[in-house]
């Protein structure tokens, strides 16, 4: 299972990379803005830092909507560094970016899926990628790690090569729920990777440890 830290933040990319389990960054406008990473020349260069940080796939979202803008914008975006995703909403010309992407051998994230039709037509039109929101379909009361396995179950079926990113990961259960189910990768906040880490029985365990070594000493 791959995890990637869904943040624009460069401290907690930096964080989670020395941790040493880190294979990728996920982004959107919204991560960006709330960095206060704006303009798209400001953003374009913090696609650049992010590179430089981790050595695994960085996803980088068009703004685009239309097929002849989010072709162009993706192309500039794959051009930047070789480590670049380009991130494509689920929307009918965004399909038909993803398949052209594909043909040219662009790596592609479908986002914004909350279905597992939209995700049959992701893998179908030759995403790298795609990435169901789970923490937003929990918001409005419905199951989100149940999409998560529909997709596992419909890609198994016939063997598509299409990621399962659940994204939208809120907190640690997240993690691990979506791990059972076999997602392929995970993306959420520092705090949901770094809470696999704790439990307090290693805390006890490993203060009597040091207790009991400086007795002897
Ligand atoms: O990866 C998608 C993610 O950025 C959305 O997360 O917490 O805004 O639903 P959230």
């Amino acid at each position: 299972m791959k995890f990637f830290i869904d943040t624009a933040n460069l401290d907690q990319i930096k964080e989670a990379q020395d941790l040493g389990v880190l294979d990728g960054v996920t982004t959107n406008p919204s991560l960006m803005a709330k960095e206060g990473i704006t303009g798209n020349d400001n953003i374009i260069n913090h696609y650049k830092k992010i590179c430089e940080i981790v050595t695994g796939d960085v996803s980088a979202e068009v703004i685009s909507t239309d097929y002849e803008g989010i072709i162009k914008e993706g192309e500039e975006l794959a051009k930047l560094h070789d480590q670049i995703i380009v991130k494509v909403p689920m929307i009918k010309d965004g399909v038909k970016a993803i398949k052209y992407f594909s043909d040219k051998g662009i790596k592609t994230n479908c986002t914004l899926v909350f279905s597992a039709g939209q995700a049959l037509l992701a893998a179908k039109a030759g995403a790298t990628y795609v990435s169901p929101f789970i923490g937003r379909l929990d918001d409005i009361s419905t199951d989100g790690l149940n999409l998560i396995a529909e997709i596992r179950l419909i890609y198994d079926n016939y063997g598509f090569d299409t990621q399962i990113l659940a994204a939208s990961v809120r907190h640690t259960m997240h993690v691990i729920d979506c791990a059972k189910i076999g997602a392929d990768v995970m993306t959420g906040p520092l705090s949901s990777i770094e809470g696999l880490l704790k439990h307090p029985l290693t805390d006890i365990g490993l203060a009597k440890f040091l207790a009991d070594y400086k007795k002897g000493n």
